[in-house]
């Protein structure tokens, strides 16, 4: 009897360590992101829900468009704390952002950056299925814009040093890395030669800085693309060398030919590393991606374009000239989902990022990690009524314009501008699509559809063609009727409970 009691403690005990081992074996995830399997290190970046007006649950993104599609990478703007209790559990690695706007704070005091890795990363790696796995905390959205000045750039490295301190301070500095997005204006290079290739000459302080904090920590150097905006600013490379068409034509540089656009990014950052003695840092794409509406040449055909020759060479394995076979070491897709309060500064189609409509629904086909599968959609997504406001034909209209522009300064009219969805829409229709888009930001309140007597609400769908009249999201009642069926079903539970200690005690 002994013996055999003593055997099995001992059992369990070696059972437990092995868990343990397995659980706690630290960089394992930096060793799975060396797996030579292409689609592994493609992920995608999940927009604050702050930027949509009507977000679609992190319930519904959770289950349907990540895990259904077996993504297996997700880049949060901030620790949004609904999103982050959804991906508990889910195997997902993610990458959590801070704001701009937090960095100086977090730069100047070791215990705010203590605080913030308290509150927004110990917290979530425990519980719920093994909690949440958090292997990047990602310093700042672009801090060295350049139109940003001197607004963040002072406070970057300090901020990413006390993040670093404070994630080793609790024993994670092992589990994940601290990094810094950088757009892709740090660099420059003359006639657009990749060999060329240097960083921004008022960078070169804070630059030298961020490499050797990269380097001390083998974090990789992070860089954001954003190919539509450069080919609109560049018009010496064609549609086609952004999209990684075979038959565009190739730049020469040296004994180097470049054949599309990405590859040339890619190398003009590599010459830059190299200037400054860091040409074997890794590389991570934090943001690429097409848009698909509110500019000429975001549409959904162009952007699967542009998606599939950036999946097929990134699986391809080539790499670019100056590092053949090495391509970056994971690549985030910009965005999952259209989010419609993003500043459209940059143009219309700031609105309009998402490999999915704002409510869920694919808007091409591509391989995000599902394989030959079609993506699949959100299910179960709740709309509000099939309602619509539109112009009242009936009324005066000469005011009409007027009450348009000052909907579309609040709503998203961004499919109205040039090349986008709705712009060959006539007068009075564009205006009937600004009303009801103002209408919907509104949850449809019979008095956002008012406009001075203007305005009619309607239960005929005016969509004309590609220009889709959106219904929104139901979002508030929605989470209160799940709130309802949470707290009955722990009343159940605390029932059941009871029940099985009277039993127990019984017995
Ligand atoms: C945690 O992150 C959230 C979201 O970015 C932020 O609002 C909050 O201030 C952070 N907590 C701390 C202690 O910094
Ligand atoms: C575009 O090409 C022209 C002629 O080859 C060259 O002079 C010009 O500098 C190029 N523009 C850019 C932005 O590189
Ligand atoms: C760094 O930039 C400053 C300001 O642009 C300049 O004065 C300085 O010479 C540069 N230093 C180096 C080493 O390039
Ligand atoms: C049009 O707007 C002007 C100024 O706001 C106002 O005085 C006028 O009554 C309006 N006309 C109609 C028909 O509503
Ligand atoms: C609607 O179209 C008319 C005529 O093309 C134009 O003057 C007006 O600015 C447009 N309104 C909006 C909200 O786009």
């Amino acid at each position: 009897m002994v013996v055999n009691h003593r055997s099995v403690a001992l059992l369990r005990r070696v059972l437990l360590l092995l868990l343990f081992s397995v659980a706690a074996s630290p960089a394992s995830w930096w060793q799975r992101g060396l797996g030579w399997w292409g689609a592994m290190a493609v992920g995608v970046h999940w927009g604050a829900s702050s930027s949509s007006s009507h977000p679609l649950p992190p319930s519904l993104v959770v289950p349907w468009l990540l895990k259904a599609n077996g993504v297996s990478r997700v880049k949060l703007p901030d620790a949004d704390p609904s999103a982050l209790a959804s991906l508990a559990g889910s195997d997902i690695g993610v990458a959590i952002g801070i704001p701009n706007e937090m960095l100086r704070s977090l730069s100047s005091s070791k215990s705010a950056a203590a605080s913030w890795v308290h509150d927004n990363v110990t917290r979530y790696l425990t519980g719920n299925g093994g909690g949440v796995r958090i292997e990047f905390v990602v310093i700042g959205d672009e801090p060295f814009l350049l139109s940003y000045g001197q607004t963040f750039q002072p406070f970057v490295v300090g901020a990413a040093t006390n993040v670093q301190r404070a994630l080793a301070a609790v024993n994670l500095a092992n589990k994940m890395k601290v990094i810094v997005p950088c757009s892709s204006d740090v660099y420059q290079s003359e006639s657009n030669l990749p060999s060329k290739g240097h960083f921004r000459p008022d960078l070169n302080r804070t630059m030298i800085e961020l490499l050797s904090f990269l380097n001390k920590y083998r974090s990789p150097f992070v860089i954001d693309i954003n190919p539509i905006l450069s080919f609109q600013q560049n018009k010496n490379f064609s549609l086609d060398y952004f999209l990684f068409e075979t038959n565009s034509h190739p730049l020469s540089d040296g004994p180097h030919k470049y054949k599309n656009y990405f590859d040339m990014s890619m190398d003009t950052l590599v010459s830059a590393l190299s200037k400054v003695g860091y040409e074997d840092m890794d590389i991570v794409v934090g943001k690429i991606g097409w848009p698909t509406d509110g500019a000429m040449n975001a549409t959904p055909a162009i952007a699967q374009s542009f998606m599939h020759g950036l999946i097929n060479h990134l699986q391809s394995k080539a790499g670019s000239p100056l590092r053949p076979k090495r391509p970056p070491k994971e690549t985030y897709i910009f965005s999952l989902l259209d989010e419609d309060q993003r500043s459209i500064k940059a143009g219309g189609y700031e609105r309009h990022w998402g490999i999915f409509t704002f409510d869920g629904q694919a808007k091409y086909n591509l391989d995000l990690g599902q394989g030959s599968k079609v993506l699949a959609n959100a299910h179960d997504v709740e709309y509000l009524a099939q309602k619509w406001c539109v112009v009242n034909n009936n009324k005066e209209m000469s005011n009409v314009s007027s009450n348009a522009l000052e909907a579309c300064s609040d709503a998203d009219c961004s499919a109205l501008s040039p090349g986008g969805s709705c712009s060959g829409i006539d007068w009075p229709g564009n205006v009937s699509y600004a009303f009801n888009s103002f209408f919907q930001l509104h949850d449809q309140s019979a008095d956002s559809c008012d406009f001075g007597g203007l305005g009619l609400i309607t239960t005929v769908d005016p969509t004309v063609g590609d220009c889709r009249y959106t219904i929104t999201l139901r979002t508030s009642s929605s989470t209160s009727i799940l709130e309802k069926q949470v707290s009955w079903w722990n009343v159940i539970r605390g029932l059941n409970l009871i029940v099985v200690f009277l039993l127990f005690v019984g017995c």
